[in-house]
């Protein structure tokens, strides 16, 4: 199996797949693979005639250092892993260097607002530096298509944004959320937890499959409200936000429609690691 680290290396590899107007899928991931990933990957693989998976952990989306600092990474096992799924999969895995000169620093870009709620709100500059990576690797691969996991939902929304602005002929493919037996949504994160605290954090799926069947007859309020008590009762989980928003523009609802579809966001604490997840109501 292919690894680049230099970003020369990979366009001189991708060129004759151009040439032969073959599919180049990309699936954009910070490494520490799990089954949510390799969902995405295997997606990529039956869409496209080569998948690049890039492994880059990009400083410009952390606010927080110690968050960046921790957050786990794993390449030879994430190389492994992959080379078990498939060999028509080529791993980018670039140092810090190679995708920011100097020092990382994200681009600024008008999101009118929607980098601003939920995750950008608590994660400040997130969505710029997401933006900024994700463009950067669009530029270099010059992907057909590029898959991203609904459990980010509003970084596919972001995604979707930067794309038109700047005319990139990528498909965008959401992929659904992959969940743990315990309906856990996968995420990197999950590694930092306990395996009791793993366990425990089930809980966050749970509410939110009562909050959607709950929104069947109940008011945003009273749902928002319902979640709310749920946590304040619930030792170990430590609620950041849940809120209720129309699908596509993630605006906060206080009416419901019935013409419009929309979607619950959660991020809970739990043993000091931040678990997000969503669901379509
Ligand atoms: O979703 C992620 O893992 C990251 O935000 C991404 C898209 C790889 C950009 O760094």
């Amino acid at each position: 199996m292919k690894i680049f680290n230099k970003k020369l290396d990979l366009q001189q590899f991708l060129a004759p797949f151009y040439l032969e107007k073959k599919a180049v899928g990309l699936v954009p991931t910070m490494g520490a693979l799990h089954e949510g990933h390799l969902s995405l990957i295997q997606k990529a693989l039956s869409e496209n005639d080569i998948v690049v998976v890039s492994i880059f952990v990009n400083p410009t989306q952390f606010n927080n250092a110690e968050d960046l600092e921790k957050y786990p990474r794993n390449l030879s096992g994430d190389i492994k892993t992959i080379e078990r799924l498939s060999q028509k999969v080529v791993i980018f895995a670039p140092e810090i260097s190679e995708m920011y000169e100097n020092t990382p620093k994200a681009i600024s870009f008008d999101f009118g607002g929607l980098d601003k709620v939920m995750e950008g709100k608590f994660r400040e500059g997130h969505f710029q530096g997401v933006a900024t990576i994700v463009e950067k690797l669009f530029e270099l691969v010059k992907p057909t298509r590029a898959y991203f996991g609904e459990k980010d939902y509003q970084q596919i929304l972001i995604i979707k944004s930067m794309l038109e602005q700047r005319k990139l002929p990528v498909t965008l493919v959401p992929c659904p959320i992959i969940r743990e037996e315990s309906g856990l949504a996968m995420s990197s994160r999950n590694e930092r937890l306990s395996p009791e605290g793993r366990k425990q954090a089930a809980f966050i799926y749970s509410v939110l499959q009562e909050a959607q069947k709950l929104f069947t007859t109940a008011s945003v309020a009273e749902v928002e409200a319902f979640v709310k008590e749920q946590f304040s009762q619930k030792e170990g989980f430590d609620l950041e936000y849940f809120t209720i928003t129309k699908a596509d523009t993630l605006k906060e609802v206080k009416e419901k429609k019935s013409s419009e579809s929309y979607r619950a966001f959660i991020t809970v604490y739990v043993e000091g690691v931040r678990l997000i997840d969503n669901i379509a109501l």
